[in-house]
C-alpha cells in the first residue's frame, strides 16, 4: 500500500473536507491516517457548537471518534448525509481502499452517503490503478478464493499481522487477501467478477462511489469532482 505522503498533507486534506460538514448533518467517519485528520477536525467543531452524528467504519474511527466528542449513531438509525474517506490509490475516479482492512465497513457507510469525499495526498493519484486489492473473505473461504483469483491472472497473499502471529482478522472476524491483478484495465468488471465470488464478504475497489476528492499537499489543497 502507498504509505509515502506526508502527514501535513493528509492534514490538509482532511481538514478541507471537514470544512465541507454543515450543522444537523450525519457524517460517515472515514478509517486511516488521512480521514483520522477530518475526524479530530469534526470533533473541534463539534467542541465549538457544531451539531453533527457521525457514522464509523470501524472499530479505529469509532474510538477516535469517541475520543473526539462526536456523538455516534447505526446507520439502523439515520442516513449519512457526507462521508469522508481516505484512499490507498484514486485513477479515473475510482478507488482501491482496505489498506487497514476497514472497506467492508467503509463501502457500506460511503456508498450509502449521498456525498462521499475522497480525502488523499498526491502519493494515492495514478493513471491506472494497480496496487494490490484487499479482499476480506469467509476464513473457510480463504482458499477457495484465492484459487479463483488466481484464476482470474491475481496473485493472492494473505495478510499477516505485524504483532500478532498469523493473519490479521478483520472488524467483522474475516480474513483479508492482498490481490495483485498488475495495472487493472476494468476496474468495473473486476469488481463484479471478484463480488460474484462464493465467500467474498467485500472488495477493496470502490467503482463510480466517490463524488469528490481533496488533495492536500503543504501548499493548500485541490478539490475535484469526480464522474460517477
Ligand atoms: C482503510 O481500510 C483504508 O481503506 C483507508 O481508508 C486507506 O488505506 C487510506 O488510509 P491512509 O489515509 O492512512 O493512507
Amino acid at each position: 500500500m502507498k504509505q509515502g505522503g506526508s502527514d501535513a498533507a493528509k492534514q490538509a486534506a482532511g481538514e478541507s473536507a471537514a470544512e465541507t460538514v454543515e450543522d444537523g448533518m450525519v457524517v460517515g467517519l472515514g478509517t486511516g491516517s488521512t480521514a483520522a485528520h477530518a475526524i479530530r477536525a469534526i470533533g473541534r467543531a463539534v467542541d465549538a457548537g457544531l451539531d453533527v452524528v457521525g457514522v464509523p467504519t470501524s472499530f479505529q474511527s469509532r474510538q477516535l471518534a469517541r475520543d473526539c466528542g462526536i456523538p455516534l449513531a447505526d446507520l439502523d438509525d439515520v442516513s449519512v448525509d457526507l462521508a469522508i474517506d481516505g484512499a490507498d490509490e484514486v485513477a479515473d475516479g475510482n478507488l482501491i481502499k482496505g489498506g487497514g482492512a476497514a472497506h467492508a465497513r467503509e463501502k457500506v457507510v460511503d456508498a450509502s452517503a449521498d456525498r462521499f469525499l475522497v480525502v488523499a495526498d498526491p502519493t494515492k493519484e495514478a493513471e491506472r490503478l494497480s496496487v494490490p486489492v484487499p479482499v476480506e473473505v469467509l476464513p473457510m473461504a480463504r482458499s477457495t478464493v484465492a484459487t479463483a483469483v488466481a484464476d482470474l491472472d491475481g496473485d493472492p497473499t494473505l495478510r499477516c499481522a505485524e504483532r500478532k502471529d498469523g493473519p490479521v482478522v478483520t472488524d467483522n472476524g474475516n480474513l483479508v487477501l492482498d490481490c495483485d491483478f498488475g495495472p487493472i484495465d476494468d476496474p468495473a468488471a473486476l469488481a463484479s467478477d471478484l463480488a460474484a465470488l462464493p465467500g467474498v464478504v467485500e472488495h477493496g475497489l470502490f467503482v463510480d462511489v466517490a463524488d469528490e476528492i481533496h488533495v492536500g499537499t503543504t501548499d493548500g489543497v485541490t478539490v475535484r469532482a469526480l464522474s460517477k
